[in-house]
Formats: C-alpha cells, sequence, structure tokens
C-alpha cells in the first residue's frame, strides 16, 4: 500500500483569517521531466461540478496537463489521469462526488499506473480528505482550491515516489497569473477578475474553501479579455465570488464598475458578470450596466431570503426592504433589465411566516430566472452551530411551495417573448433533441430552434413561436 506524504492540509481558523497579504505570480509554469515522461501516449479527463469558478480550474488545469503532453480522453473511465474537481457549497453535491470516487475503484485496480486525484472546495475541509483517504485508498492524490498550479509538481511527486499526495493549503499568500489555459469554448468565456470571499454569510462555506477576497489587477484582466476578442469569442463572463468587491483591495477608488466599463469598451459582442451581492451594489454600477449596449441586461442578485430577520441571521448585510429598493432603482435606470436570484428555503427555525416574506419577494421582484435551494449544513459555518426545529419534510413542502410562485412569475416574462425577435448566441444541439439547436439570449432565455450547426458560436436573430416554462422555441430569422 502507497505511502500517504502530506504536505499540507487545511484548518478552518486559518481558513477564516484576513490578515496575510498576497503576491502577484507572473512566472511560467515548469513540467517536471517525470511528468513529461508518464504522459507521453497518456490521456486525462477532469470533471468538475460547482460553480464556474471551478469550471475556470478546470480550463487551466488541462492547460497544465496538455503542457505535460497529455491529451483529453473521450470519457472519464478511458483517462489514464482523472481529476474529480469538487463542490462543497451543499451536502448532496459531496454525496454525488463519493459516488463518483467509488466507481472509479475497479479502474485503478484493473491499471495501477493511473493517477486519480481529488481537488476542488470539498476536500478544503479535514473531514473530507480524512474520509477520502480512509475509505478511497484508490485515490492518489488530493489537493486544494489554493494549490492548483503546483498540479506538475505535485504529479511527480506521485509517480516519483508512489506516494498517495496530500496538498491542501489553507489560504493562498499568491495570484498566479500566466497559467496556461485550455479553454472549455472557443465563443465563450469565463474570466477571473476576483478570488475569494471576505462576506461571511453564516450558511456559506465559500470563505473557508476559497479563501480571502484578492483582485487582479486591472492590466491582467483587460489583457486576457482584448486576447479573447481577438480570437472571435462572442461572450465574456468576469467571474468573483462578489464582483462589486472588485479593486477594493487596492484603495486606489478602482471600482468594478470602472473595470465593467473598461472590458464593455474592448467591443466584446456580450459582457456578462457573475455574482453580484445586493449590499454593495453602486449606482455607478447600474449606470454602468445601462450605459453600454454590450453589457448584458441581465443582473443575478441572489436574495436568498426575503425575511429581514432571516437575512440578519445570515449576516446578509441588506433587508428586504433595501433589497426591494435597490430592485426598483435598477429596474428604473435600466429599462427591461432581468433579474435572477438564488433562494435558500428552510434556514434554521425558519418560520412559516418568514418563508412567506420570500414569496411575497419573489411575487415583488418578478425574477426572470432563479435558483432554489434547501438550505444544506455546512461543518464550520456559524449557522451550522444552530439548533434547527424545522423539519426535513417541512422544509420540501415551503421548497416546493416557493417553486410554484416562482412559476407563476417567470412564465409571464417568457410568454411575453412570443412573437418577437432576439439575438441568441449559439451553444451546440439541444440536448433533448438533437434536431433542434440551443442558445440563449442576451436576458438569458435558453432558445431551440432549427438551424445549422455551423452556426454554433454565432450570434443570430430567432423569432419566438412558442414558449414553455424553462425554455423557448423559436426560428431562424434572415435578415
Ligand atoms: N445551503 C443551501 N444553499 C446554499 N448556498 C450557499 N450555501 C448554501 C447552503 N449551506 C446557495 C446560495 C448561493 C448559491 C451559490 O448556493 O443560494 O447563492
Ligand atoms: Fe462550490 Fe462555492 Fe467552491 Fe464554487 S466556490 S465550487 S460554488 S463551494
Amino acid at each position: 500500500m502507497a505511502k500517504i506524504l502530506v504536505e499540507s492540509t487545511p484548518d478552518l481558523s486559518k481558513a477564516r483569517d484576513r490578515r496575510m497579504t498576497f503576491a502577484y505570480n507572473y512566472d511560467e509554469i515548469v513540467i517536471p521531466q517525470s511528468v513529461l515522461e508518464y504522459a507521453k501516449g497518456r490521456t486525462y479527463f477532469i470533471h468538475t461540478s460547482g460553480c464556474q469558478a471551478n469550471y475556470v480550474d478546470e480550463e487551466n488545469m488541462s492547460g497544465m496537463l496538455e503542457k505535460a503532453g497529455l491529451t483529453k480522453a473521450s470519457e472519464i473511465e478511458k483517462a489514464d489521469v482523472i481529476i474529480l474537481n469538487t463542490c462543497a457549497v451543499r451536502e448532496n453535491a459531496e454525496q454525488k462526488v463519493f459516488g463518483q470516487i467509488g466507481n472509479l475503484k475497479a479502474i485503478k485496480q484493473a491499471d495501477k499506473t493511473k493517477l486519480i486525484a481529488v481537488c476542488g472546495c470539498m476536500v478544503q475541509q479535514k473531514h473530507i480528505i480524512d474520509f477520502v483517504l480512509d475509505k478511497y485508498k484508490h485515490v492518489d492524490l488530493i489537493f486544494g482550491t489554493h494549490n492548483i498550479q503546483e498540479l506538475p509538481q505535485m504529479m511527480a511527486e506521485v509517480i516519483e515516489k508512489n506516494v498517495r499526495l496530500v496538498n491542501v493549503k489553507s489560504s493562498s499568500e499568491e495570484i498566479k497569473e500566466n497559467l496556461p489555459n485550455k479553454r472549455l469554448s472557443s465563443y465563450k468565456a469565463f474570466v477571473n477578475i476576483a478570488y475569494g470571499c471576505d462576506k461571511f454569510c453564516t450558511y456559506c462555506i465559500v470563505p473557508y474553501t476559497r479563501g480571502k477576497e484578492r483582485s487582479r489587477k486591472m492590466e491582467d484582466i483587460l489583457k486576457e479579455c482584448l486576447d479573447l476578442k481577438n480570437k472571435g469569442y462572442k461572450e465574456i463572463t468576469l467571474l468573483g465570488q462578489n464582483v462589486n468587491s472588485y479593486g477594493k483591495d487596492f484603495k486606489d477608488g478602482t471600482t468594478f464598475a470602472k473595470l465593467l466599463g473598461k472590458v464593455a469598451e474592448l467591443g466584446i459582442p456580450r459582457v456578462r458578470f457573475l455574482t453580484s451581492h445586493p449590499w454593495d451594489f453602486s449606482i455607478e454600477l447600474i449606470d454602468t450596466i445601462a450605459k453600454y449596449d454590450n453589457i448584458c441586461k441581465y443582473i443575478h442578485l441572489p436574495v436568498q431570503s426575503g425575511s429581514t430577520e432571516v437575512l440578519k441571521l445570515m449576516n446578509r448585510k441588506y433587508t428586504a426592504e433595501t433589497y426591494k429598493e435597490l430592485v426598483d432603482t435598477i429596474r428604473k435606470r435600466i429599462p427591461g433589465v432581468a433579474l435572477s436570484t438564488d433562494i435558500i428555503v428552510g434556514f434554521p427555525n425558519e418560520t412559516y411566516e418568514q418563508f412567506l416574506e420570500t414569496v411575497e419577494m419573489v411575487k415583488y421582484v418578478k425574477y426572470e430566472s432563479a435558483f432554489t435551494f434547501i438550505y444544506s449544513p455546512r461543518k464550520g459555518t456559524p449557522a451550522a452551530a444552530i439548533e434547527d426545529n424545522v423539519t426535513p419534510k417541512e422544509k420540501s413542502k415551503r421548497f416546493q411551495e416557493l417553486v410554484k410562485e416562482l412559476e407563476k412569475v417567470i412564465k409571464p416574462s417568457s410568454d411575453a417573448m412570443i412573437g418577437k425577435t432576439y439575438d441568441v448566441l449559439v451553444d451546440g444541439p439541444s440536448e433533448k433533441n438533437p434536431e433542434f439547436l440551443s442558445g440563449y439570449t442576451e436576458k438569458n432565455k435558453l432558445v431551440h430552434f432549427k438551424g445549422d450547426i455551423s452556426l454554433v458560436g454565432e450570434i443570430v436573430k430567432v423569432k419566438i413561436n412558442e414558449s414553455h416554462l424553462y425554455s423557448l422555441i423559436g426560428e431562424l430569422v434572415n435578415e
């Protein structure tokens, strides 16, 4: 049995610390000789779950693996290097990953030269690392969100020393630039503008798994966006756990609104951003979105709850009233804007009346789309320590009720699109019916229509004929 080599393990109290400083690192990635040798004729597969930040991590890991000489396998079972890139935000995501790790056992037993790794937010938790080491002896490498750039070196250690390696730092002292990047799409790109989160909502694990808020330099972000534009990319989404905080750490007046305006001025057809916290959404930002035609008039504005009391317990720093005022201001200054949201049902001790305030919020805002979740206790977060008097059955009942209310507000916004023509960025054949192509409108509505596969990656005009709850059916319009 291979020995376990522990280089670093995470510690929640260290992950909570926000006093550390960080530096920008522009060094090129070096691939060790043993990895170059190992990679000859071999393939890799990365399975990612979770948010867009994880997908960018996947692109960087793919970039490093391809630099080493590995090629992408068509299926996970066929790959020599298998990486599960995980999310910790809710327990059900973690359960799925355990299932996936279990499925890889037979594959590793059939070929011991395969390298199986687990990374991402889930393994930023010490109890998960211990569980994986103990239960899943076929996992060779466990590494954290702050260790991604060390992937080639970590692989070298596993290959050369024949050890099971654990390398999960609690926090990061750097922003790594210049990582190789094998993008998942040739027309849509996600660009990190900041890492980490300092908001500490009481239910959320992210401030611990992704660390302190760190902004990339504006010049580095603009360089990456310009490069994407020159390569013909049609859509860029600026990414941060909380984009509104961008640049605050520079203490020189830099704001997210200024960055967004500069990215828009590069002339990329569609500019999006994710995610905004309602607490520090400035008028400057609202007016920047209104000013530029190529900034999509679609804002994801997680409300989490419509009850001011629950919001306080969640440490969200706004009230139901101030959220509504923000929505009013946004709707007034950005005509036709579409709003989407995230909602958590069943926060510890949420009363039915407090839940109804969330329903009321949904009716007030009339979201164009929403992601709904049942509260999932995350070990080490303040909310997980609260004794909860709401039963799982009651939580599911409220969840179903909320979904119904959401459907009532979402459907009319889709129905109103019938007969009108919209720009759609074509993604590819529809998952359900390959005769159709699928794509998204500027306001993030999913549209299916008949068209030639050569249109993938293009922005086309589609007239809407039919509206379903979560998608629309249309036809191509030739201009
Ligand atoms: N339980 C349920 N949902 C959660 N989210 C974050 N943490 C939890 C949790 N512990 C949801 C929030 C967030 C989205 C990404 O996931 O709604 O906005
Ligand atoms: Fe999941 Fe949050 Fe990590 Fe993204 S940052 S992968 S949502 S835990």
